[in-house]
């Protein structure tokens, strides 16, 4: 089982504070993050690279949470983000984030979002298609300037992961095909393009891998590829970009590899073939997200109505669910809770852990062993930090929760809950006489 660190009164401790504490001040549901822990994550990928001597950059991939605070913790951490879309990098721009350090990616940027990036001048766009690469040019065409470009490939490699989160499959929306000679087109384009300064290659092979094969494999194809690219064009390949996806713990049953160890078989196929293809060993690159935030999240939520029927596995609801983190109702994604006032009370029996939207499918846990619960007391979902508070919506006008920063015993409001007249702030009534 997951052992979570508890205080002197057993009650489970978040970066330092009390998570009951945290409750009576911020109430539930709410988000809250181990800082330190983010903090940790980071490093550990950044030590792991450190000891294998090569130059890389650590992308937080920040689709998985973004806000302000997060980007300047990352910023602290010295990580690079990238962001997908307008919204992510105005956040970026508001939290002060060095614009160099910013990847933007996605499969369909807007005109007005790639005129903010290059306003911007952030350090990369990674390109995903022709028609973006028009857009780009002709943006650029009106200006002096140069940006920074890196070609997003089709990897055509599947990994063992959930059918809606795998994107390195060859039949997939992201990325420049390869084998119709596509990507190569578009190289040709970006070379013979004054303002655009080719960077590298990219590729993405999916989310929540837990074995380092499919980074290997990706390793050996994006090597070949780059030697290909310099013998025929005559084109440095400065980096290559290995994308996300290192999984992560959720429960007992997922037993992810260290980053130290998913980093040091990237970089050994990658140094390994390199010499091989006598190619110069290129800068390295990753973009973790779920990683680096996912372990430190917390939801705390308050238990509320039961129903128990004899023969029947009993429903526990909590006051929060799918609006705030809707991995269980789309992915099937599994998760753990412990009781906030003593994680380490044993189980009593096996119930469903149900969330408060109208839908029979909001059911956060199907089959948790629990101690038996009552109204009022405090269950906190582990490792909840990617995509939950992301992928947050007001279904059924439920405010979102608020987001909370601990660190070292203290516990800081970094996104506030919203409130009734936050959810209405955008409606107008109808004017129809
Ligand atoms: N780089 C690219 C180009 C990506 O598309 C992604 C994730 C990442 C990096 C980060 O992957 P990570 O290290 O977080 O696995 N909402 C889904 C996950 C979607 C991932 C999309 N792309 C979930 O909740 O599982």
């Amino acid at each position: 089982s997951v052992v979570e660190s508890v205080n002197t009164a057993g009650h489970l401790m978040i970066g330092g504070c009390d998570a009951l504490d945290l409750v009576q001040e911020f109430q539930t549901p709410l988000v809250v993050y181990d800082i330190e822990q983010v903090r940790q994550q980071v490093r550990a990928f950044r030590q792991a690279f450190e000891e294998q001597q090569v130059n890389y950059v650590v992308s937080y991939a920040s689709k998985a949470f973004a806000t302000q605070a997060i980007y300047q913790v990352m910023n602290q951490e010295k990580a690079h983000i990238d962001v997908v879309s307008g919204g992510e990098l105005y956040t970026a721009i508001q939290a002060g984030f060095p614009m160099a350090h910013v990847s933007f990616h996605g499969n369909n940027k807007s005109r007005s979002e790639l005129e903010l990036a290059v306003q911007e001048q952030v350090g990369v766009i990674i390109l995903d298609n022709f028609d973006e690469l028009d857009l780009l040019s002709s943006i650029l065409e009106r200006t002096e300037q140069k940006i920074a470009v890196m070609l997003r490939i089709t990897p055509d490699i599947t990994a063992h992961t959930h059918e809606y989160i795998q994107t390195g499959q060859a039949d997939s929306k992201f990325g420049f095909d390869l084998p119709s000679g596509q990507a190569e087109a578009a190289l040709k384009q970006i070379l013979e393009n004054p303002h655009l300064d080719f960077r590298g290659i990219h590729a993405h092979i999916g989310s929540q891998i837990l074995a380092v094969t499919g980074f290997e494999l990706l390793a050996h194809k994006l090597v070949e590829l780059a030697a290909q690219w310099q013998q025929k064009f005559q084109c440095p390949i400065p980096v290559l970009n290995f994308g996300g996806g290192f999984g992560i713990r959720y429960t007992a049953e997922d037993h992810p590899l260290a980053p130290a160890k998913f980093i040091s078989a990237l970089v050994q196929t990658v140094k390994t073939d390199c010499q091989q293809q006598q190619l110069p060993l290129p800068e390295i690159w990753i973009e973790p997200g779920r990683s680096l935030v996912g372990p430190a999240g917390y939801n705390l939520y308050t238990v509320g109505s039961s129903k128990r029927v004899p023969g029947l596995k009993p429903y526990v609801t909590v006051d929060g669910g799918m609006g705030d983190n809707i991995r269980p109702a789309l992915y099937q994604a599994e998760y753990t809770a412990v009781l906030a006032a003593n994680p380490q009370a044993p189980a009593e029996e096996t119930i469903r852990l149900a969330g408060r939207y109208c839908e029979s499918g909001d059911i956060l846990i199907s089959e948790l062993e629990f101690p038996r619960v009552h109204q009022g007391q405090i269950v906190a979902l582990l490792a909840t930090g990617a995509y939950g508070y992301a992928m947050a919506s007001n279904y059924n006008r439920v405010p979102r929760p608020a987001v909370v920063f601990a660190e070292q015993g203290k516990a800081q409001v970094v996104v506030e809950r919203e409130s009734y007249a936050d959810l209405n702030r955008l409606d107008r009534a109808y004017q129809n006489k």
